[in-house]
Formats: structure tokens, C-alpha cells, sequence
């Protein structure tokens, strides 16, 4: 089927096999290998891509269903650097060991960060609950998102 959505802000036209996974289609047919493949179940978080705003898991969407759609990369969000002070935040609190998880947290924190701009390390922990992390244990991760929180309270 052909399809034409936005990704990384540029237009994309391609044929693509009906089943194909959004995740499979930004990885084999873009080369955006930013977003990981984990457990194609939905589960752990790695595939996690922003489809017209929303933060969703690329392994259970179709890039059948996103045609005419937008869609955004971690590779997009770092380049237009909306998150470049959550990237930091990772780096210092050492938020991340093999960064298999970190593309799909940082989309999901900054999108958490969009929604609710002073959240608890409480709702930070809810939030992310769907985005596994075998490394870290959690509390980095929790404490870089609220430096940024805080950071941005003071910009
Ligand atoms: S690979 Fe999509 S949620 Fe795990
Ligand atoms: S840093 Fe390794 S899975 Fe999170």
C-alpha cells in the first residue's frame, strides 16, 4: 500500500507491506534506528514514537495507520532540541547504562514534562510505568526528569 506521512519533519512517500509495524517501517524502510524493539507485545516501552502529538507504541501500530500522519523520532526530538536540557538531565543523574530504554523515556518524560510541568517523583513513577529499564532501577531516571522539571521552573 502506499502511504505519505511527516517524519522528522520531512515528507515520506512509500509502498509498505500492510502488516508492517511503524516501528519495523522507521527502522528498515528509514533508518531510524532510534526507536528500540523489545518485546513487540506493547509492553516495555522501547518502541514508544509521537504520532500526531500523541506518545504511542510504534511495535502495536500499523505504518498502514499512520499514513497522513505526523510523526516524531527521538531522532527528531533531538534535533530541534525541545529536549536537549532532559538529554542533559539523563547525562548527569546517569540516567541511563546501555540506553536500550532511553529513546522511548525521554519521549514519554518529556511528554509527561508537556502535560504536567511540577509533577511528584510519585506521578513521574506512574507515568513511566510503561517504559521498562532492566539497568538502572528507576531512580535516576525519575530524578533527572525532575531536574528538568525544576529547571524549567527557573527559565
Ligand atoms: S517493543 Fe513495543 S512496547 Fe515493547
Ligand atoms: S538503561 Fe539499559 S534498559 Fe534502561
Amino acid at each position: 500500500m502506499a502511504i505519505s506521512l511527516t517524519v522528522k519533519g520531512a515528507p515520506v512517500r512509500r509502498r509498505v507491506e500492510p502488516r508492517q509495524s511503524l516501528v519495523d517501517f522507521l527502522r528498515y524502510e528509514l533508518e531510524l534506528t532510534g526507536s528500540h524493539v523489545g518485546c513487540e507485545h506493547g509492553v516495555c516501552g522501547a518502541c514508544s514514537v509521537r504520532v500526531d502529538g500523541a506518545v504511542l507504541r510504534g511495535c502495536l501500530m500499523l505504518a498502514v495507520q499512520c499514513d497522513g500522519s505526523r510523526v516524531e523520532t527521538v531522532e527528531g526530538v533531538a534535533a530541534t532540541g525541545e529536549a536537549r536540557d532532559l538529554q542533559q538531565a539523563f547525562a548527569i543523574e546517569n540516567a541511563l547504562q546501555c540506553g536500550f530504554c532511553t529513546p522511548g523515556m525521554l519521549l514519554t518524560a518529556q511528554d509527561v514534562l508537556a502535560r504536567r510541568p511540577d509533577p511528584s517523583p510519585e506521578e513521574i513513577r506512574e507515568a513511566l510505568s510503561g517504559n521498562y529499564c532492566r539497568c538502572t532501577g528507576y531512580h535516576a531516571i525519575v530524578t533527572a526528569v525532575r531536574r528538568t522539571a525544576e529547571a524549567r521552573a527557573r527559565a
